[in-house]
């Protein structure tokens, strides 16, 4: 058996890679899928996880979770994937025949962790952090038994959403600031890294190529993904974010990491949702933060064809 994770996820066309990182990758163990207000609204969002499990022809169990974040209002990243939150070129997307389970994320996340070992289950956000927040400070018991967090998100370097922060961060700073906080070990997968993580027209062939249904939907993904990252935030090719953080958790020498201090910004006029990373000294022992620094691009795209041709 793979490492356990539980994916919380607003799909999203990078959500949906990541999702078929996970369902492909025999040392992953997907215990379930949950979905959280963020690149579209919950219902969208939800709805794409079961198509996306829908199309690949395995499924793990989909929870829905927070419709919105913990103080501020919906808003939502239409710019980038589009009115349904996974708009796609030249593919036809079924109705999902993939049910969502009768029970909140919240409720799904603290259950799985509780009756798992200490240690047995880590957690992988790529969406706004209001599910694992709320989930913290339900059972707070909680944050010592998960093996780590390991979350897209972030940067030290530079944002998105604004010219500090980063998408996932800025809609819910408040709930960042509760995950950056308590002392489970924390992985940034922010935006320094995930910017190397470029979907070229190399990587795009290669998967075409392969040739099946899961290949033509990723190519529709990125076909969609490209012209709305070229036209939003003038990319070539689009960073694909949230797979990174599986990919990790398949092969941790995918990139290098640094331990850093990092907490969120929740108070500034130009930078709330940002995460300050201190790197003015080594970071303490104690330190229970780290952000990943530079990706193996070959290794992390030949991890994400591996899972498609497994699912082909
Ligand atoms: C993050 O924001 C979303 O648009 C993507 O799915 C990714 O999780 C990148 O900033
Ligand atoms: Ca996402």
């Amino acid at each position: 058996m793979g490492t356990k994770i539980i994916l919380d996820c607003d799909p999203g066309h990078d959500d949906a890679v990541a999702i078929i990182l996970a369902l492909g990758s025999p040392e992953i163990d997907l215990l379930g899928i949950t979905t959280v207000g963020g690149n579209q609204t919950l219902e969208k969002v939800t709805y794409n996880a079961r198509q996306v499990c829908t199309v690949v022809g395995k499924q793990a169990p989909i929870y829905a979770g927070c419709t919105r974040p913990l103080v501020r209002p919906v808003e939502v990243a239409e710019s980038i994937h589009g009115e349904t939150g996974m708009e796609i070129h030249n593919f036809e997307l079924p109705t999902p025949t993939v049910d969502v389970e009768d029970k909140h994320a919240v409720d799904f996340i603290i259950e799985t962790v509780m009756s798992h070992e200490p240690g047995a289950v880590t957690l992988v956000p790529t969406g706004p952090l209001t599910n694992i927040a709320l989930a913290a400070r339900k059972e707070p018991r909680i944050v010592e038994r998960v093996k780590a967090v390991v979350l897209m998100g972030g940067g030290y370097h530079t944002g998105n959403w604004s010219a500090v922060a980063e998408f996932n961060i800025k809609i819910d700073p408040e709930a960042a600031h509760i995950v950056f906080n308590e002392p489970w070990p924390v992985t940034m997968v922010g935006l320094d890294l995930t910017h190397q993580a470029l979907a070229t027209a190399e990587v795009e062939e290669e998967i075409r190529q392969i040739g099946s249904t899961v290949s033509e939907f990723t190519v529709g993904l990125f076909g969609y993904f490209r012209q709305a990252y070229k036209d939003a935030q003038g990319f070539d090719d689009p960073p694909v974010h949230d797979p990174c953080t599986v990919a990790y958790l398949i092969d941790p020498t995918v990139f290098t990491t640094q331990k850093m201090p990092i907490d969120v910004e929740l108070h500034g006029a130009l930078t709330t949702g940002m995460t300050v990373a201190d790197l003015r000294a080594p970071a303490p022992a104690d330190c229970h933060t780290q952000a990943a620094v530079e990706l193996d691009h070959r290794k992390f795209w030949d991890l994400v064809i591996r899972a498609i041709k497994e699912l082909s």
